[in-house]
């Protein structure tokens, strides 16, 4: 019998975030197996690439509820439990949860933000930090709360933005950084060791 946590990831497109975490996890020393991967989208890339590594996937449309978030959530909190899942990770899941699942699973939902928060939630966030005049970027793992992009820090990687920078570059680059990121604080946090607070990486330009 397994001794990995069952581990969850909710999408909504390209998937990438989601594939670097489910290769962290096909290591032995991994704390988590990933065993569901659930799409509000059905044009998900990321299906086709999680059915590729085995993995179980469920589209959960949005559209099929209309404006009623909660009964969507209701299903995504359904085939959660069906899976007995125990944590859940959002990668480039781009729907607001409301407070009926954040409270089903309190401290268990963690997500990954293309900026270094508290700067920055929302959209956009590699066009803000250009027109905001940062000579750095970064990405934030962290607890899903109620209020978006606020819940606690689990870490934090910074990369350095360059003369030439464009929100595309900045994107493409910050993304590196994000793969390694997810895997590295959801290992951490799984385990339960010493949450770190500064930078994760600071990669030198
Ligand atoms: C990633 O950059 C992730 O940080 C961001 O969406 C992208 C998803 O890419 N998430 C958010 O903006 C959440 N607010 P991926 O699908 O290739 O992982």
């Amino acid at each position: 019998m397994s001794l990995k946590e069952r581990i969850a990831i909710l999408i909504s497109g390209r998937g990438s975030n989601m594939e670097a975490l489910i290769k962290a996890s096909q290591k032995p020393s991994f704390p988590a197996s990933v065993e569901l991967v659930i799409s509000n989208n059905p044009d998900a890339l990321g299906l086709d690439r999680a059915r590729e590594y085995g993995i179980a996937t469920q589209v959960i449309d949005h559209h099929d509820f209309g404006k009623d978030r909660q009964a969507h959530e209701r299903q995504i909190d359904a085939v959660l439990q069906a899976y007995a899942i125990s944590t859940i990770c959002l990668a480039g899941y781009m729907r607001i949860l409301t407070s009926f699942l954040i409270n089903h699973w309190p401290n268990q939902i963690l997500n990954i933000h293309p900026s270094i928060l508290p700067l920055f939630p929302g959209l956009d966030t590699h066009a803000k930090a250009l027109d905001a005049g940062m000579k750095v970027h970064g990405c934030t793992v962290h607890i899903v709360n109620e209020i978006m992009d606020q819940g606690p820090i689990l870490g934090q990687a910074v990369i350095p933005i360059l003369p030439n920078d464009t929100s595309l570059t900045l994107a493409k680059r910050l993304l590196e950084q994000e793969h390694v990121l997810y895997p590295r604080v959801l290992k951490r946090f799984l385990r339960g060791d010493e949450i770190e607070t500064t930078a994760d990486a600071l990669i030198n330009g």
